[in-house]
C-alpha cells in the first residue's frame, strides 16, 4: 500500500487523513507542535455553509457575496462547485462528531459576518475551531490507520531526482524535535496542509506554527504560487499592550456591534446622554466613520473595513478604534462569545458594557500555492502539475476567495479541498515508490551557538513587513521591503549553510521567503483590487 505523508494537523490535514484512513490507507501526520496547535483551533465565526443543496436562492446568495467579496476575481467555477458541496461536507463533519449550535427547537443557529447578505454561518459558540479540532483529533488518534506524529518539523520535501520537479516527490526531511536529529520519512503521496503566514507581521491573529513553511517548501521544489498580495488584514484584533491581538470575531459586529473612532465614540455618547433624558434610544450605528467608505458600515467585507480603520489611525494617531457593544442584549452577548468574554476579563474590559480597544492584524493569506481542483499544485517550470504532491487549506490558492476573503468561507474550502484531495488520491491508486531517497546533508554542519541573532533578523523581517508591506502600500516602500528582504535572505541563507536545522532557522528561512513572494507579487500588480491596494496606483489614476 502506498506511503501517504501529511503534513499538518488542522482542519484540512485531519480531514484528509480521516478520509483517506477510513478508506484503508495508512497514513502519518507530521506536525510542528501539538496535533491541536493549528489556526484552526483558534477559528472563531464558524463556517459558511448551505446545507440543503436543492436551496437555489441560498446558494446563489452565498455565491455571489464570495463574489462581491473577492472584488472581481473569484474563480466563479470554483465557488459555485466549493458552496454546492458545503452541505455534505458539513454532514461528514457532523458525522465525525463536530457540535454546531442548534437553537431551542434543535436546528442549527446561523451567524452573519460582514459581506454576508444572509445568517449562513454554522458555529460553536465563538471557539468553532477548537470544537472542530476536538472531534477531529479524537477520531484520528482514536483511527488504527493513522500515525500522528507531534513536535515534527518538516524542513524540506525530497524529489525523487534532484531538482527534477517532473520526478515528483518521494518524501520529507523532519527535525524530530524531542531529540533534536534529522529524520528522513518517505512518501509516495504527500500532502502540505500546513496552513498559513501571519507570523510574517508583527501584529498577526495567527498562532506561532503559522510560519508559511508549507508554501516555502513546495516554492523550493518548484511549484507556482499565486496571487501572494493578497494578504488580509482583520480589522477587530484586541488592541491592548500586555496581550497578542486576540481575534474579536467579526459575528460580533453580526450581533450588532459598531466600530467607531475616538470622536464617534465622544459624539454618541454625549447623544445617549441627551436622548436618556428624552427616553429616546441613539445607536452607534449612524456615528461610525466605516460609512464614509462603505453604506454597509462596520458590517462591510473585511478589505474595506480594515483599510478605513488604518486610514482613521493614520489620520487621529490613535492607537486603536472602538468596538460598541453596550448597546446590545448583554446577557446574549455573553451567552454567545463565552471564550471572547473570559479573554477581556483579564483586562477588565466587560462585553455588552465596555468600549472595546481594537486595531486590524494580519489574519489570512488568500494567495499560496496554485492548485488545480483535486488539491495538485502546479509546476513553476513545465505548468503541469508537481507528481505526487497536494496542497489543501490555507496554504492553497483555488481561485474561491479571488482579491479578498469573504469571511468563514475559509474553513470551508479547506473541507472541501481535503476531500477532494483524499478522493483523488483513493481513486489514483498511488504505487509505492522504490527508490533511493538522499540523507539530509549533515556533514560539516555545528550547532548554533546562540540563536539571538536570528532573534534579531526576525524582529527585522516582521518589522519590515508590518512597515513596508501591509494594508495600504507605496512602490517606493515596497521596494525598500524587497532590498531588505534581499539582504536577510542572503543573511540566513549563510547561517542555514553552516548550522543543524533548528526550529528557529528552519522558520525563519520559510518566512524570508514568503515574504519576498509577499512583496515581489505586490510590487508587479499594476491595479488595486480587494486586498491589494497601493497609493500610487490611486494617485496615477489621478483620483
Ligand atoms: P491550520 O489549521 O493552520 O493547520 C496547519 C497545521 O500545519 C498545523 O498543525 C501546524 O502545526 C502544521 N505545520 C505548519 N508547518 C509545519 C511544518 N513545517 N512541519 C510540521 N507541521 C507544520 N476561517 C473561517 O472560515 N472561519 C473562522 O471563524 C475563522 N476564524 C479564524 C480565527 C483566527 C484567530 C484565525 C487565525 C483564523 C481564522 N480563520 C477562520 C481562518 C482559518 O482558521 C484557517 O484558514 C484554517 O483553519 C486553515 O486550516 P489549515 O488546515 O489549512 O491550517
Ligand atoms: C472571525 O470570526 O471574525 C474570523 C472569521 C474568518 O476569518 O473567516
Amino acid at each position: 500500500m502506498a506511503r501517504i505523508v501529511i503534513i499538518g494537523s488542522g482542519i484540512a490535514g485531519l480531514f484528509a487523513a480521516l478520509r483517506l484512513a477510513d478508506a484503508g490507507h495508512d497514513v502519518t501526520v507530521i506536525t510542528k507542535q501539538r496535533p491541536v496547535d493549528s489556526s484552526t483551533n483558534w477559528a472563531q465565526g464558524g463556517i459558511a455553509a448551505i446545507l440543503d443543496k436543492t436551496d437555489g436562492l441560498g446558494l446563489n446568495s452565498h455565491i455571489s457575496d464570495t463574489l462581491v467579496s473577492g472584488d472581481g476575481m473569484c474563480d466563479e467555477k470554483v465557488v459555485r462547485s466549493v458552496i454546492e458541496e458545503s452541505g455534505a461536507r458539513i454532514h461528514d463533519l457532523l458525522n465525525i462528531g463536530v457540535r454546531f449550535e442548534t437553537d431551542a427547537d434543535g436546528e442549527f443557529h446561523f451567524v452573519k459576518e460582514g459581506g454576508h447578505s444572509e445568517r449562513r454561518i454554522l458555529h460553536a459558540k465563538d471557539a468553532t475551531g477548537k470544537e472542530i479540532e476536538r472531534a477531529l483529533n479524537d477520531a484520528a488518534s482514536a483511527h488504527p490507520n493513522i500515525i500522528l506524529k507531534p513536535n515534527t518539523l518538516a524542513i524540506d520535501l525530497i524529489q525523487t531526482e534532484h531538482k527534477n520537479p517532473s520526478k515528483g516527490i518521494a518524501g520529507v526531511w523532519c527535525l524530530n524535535q524531542e531529540n533534536d536529529t534529522v529524520f528522513t520519512e518517505p512518501a509516495d503521496v504527500l500532502m502540505l496542509a500546513t496552513g498559513g503566514v501571519g507570523q510574517l507581521w508583527s501584529q498577526t491573529t495567527n498562532p506561532p506554527v503559522a510560519t508559511g513553511d508549507g508554501l516555502a517548501m513546495a516554492y523550493r521544489a518548484g511549484a507556482a504560487v499565486k496571487d501572494m498580495a493578497f494578504i488580509q488584514f482583520h480589522p477587530t484584533a484586541l488592541a491592548v499592550n500586555s496581550d497578542r491581538p486576540f481575534l474579536i470575531t467579526e459575528a460580533m459586529r453580526g450581533e450588532g456591534g459598531v466600530i467607531l473612532d475616538g470622536e464617534g465614540l465622544r459624539n454618541w455618547q454625549a447623544e445617549v446622554k441627551l436622548a436618556k433624558e428624552k427616553g429616546v434610544e441613539v445607536l452607534p450605528g449612524p456615528f461610525s466613520f466605516t460609512l464614509n467608505h462603505s453604506p454597509l458600515g462596520s458590517m462591510a467585507t473585511r478589505d474595506i473595513v480594515a483599510r478605513a480603520i488604518d486610514q482613521q489611525l493614520k489620520e487621529t494617531g490613535d492607537k486603536h478604534v472602538h468596538l460598541i457593544t453596550s448597546h446590545l442584549n448583554q446577557e446574549h452577548l455573553q451567552d454567545h462569545f463565552p471564550n471572547i468574554q473570559n479573554r477581556l476579563k483579564r483586562h477588565n474590559l466587560v462585553l455588552g458594557r465596555d468600549p472595546l480597544p481594537v486595531s486590524p492584524a494580519a489574519h489570512y493569506i488568500v494567495g499560496g500555492l496554485a492548485v488545480d481542483d483535486v488539491g495538485r499544485p502546479h509546476c513553476r517550470d513545465t505548468g503541469g502539475v508537481l507528481p505526487s504532491l497536494y496542497a489543501i487549506g490555507e496554504v492553497a490558492c483555488t481561485g474561491m476567495h479571488g482579491a479578498n476573503r469573504l469571511a468563514s468561507n475559509s474553513l470551508l474550502e479547506a473541507v472541501v479541498y481535503a476531500a477532494r484531495a483524499a478522493n483523488h488520491i483513493i481513486e489514483s491508486k498511488p504505487q509505492t515508490k522504490d527508490c533511493k531517497l538522499p540523507d539530509w546533508r549533515a556533514d560539516g554542519l555545528e550547532n548554533l551557538t546562540e540563536h539571538v541573532s536570528l532573534s534579531h533578523d526576525r524582529e527585522s523581517l516582521c518589522n519590515t513587513m508590518s512597515r513596508e508591506v501591509g494594508i495600504v502600500r507605496r512602490f517606493t516602500r515596497l521596494h525598500r521591503a524587497s532590498r531588505r528582504l534581499e539582504l536577510l535572505s542572503k543573511e540566513v541563507d549563510f547561517i542555514w549553510r553552516k548550522a543543524l536545522p533548528s526550529r528557529q532557522i528552519v522558520e525563519l528561512r520559510n518566512l524570508v521567503l514568503v515574504g519576498q513572494l509577499v512583496t515581489e507579487d505586490a510590487l508587479n500588480r499594476t491595479e488595486n483590487r480587494g486586498l491589494h491596494y497601493n497609493k500610487d496606483l490611486i494617485e496615477d489614476e489621478g483620483l
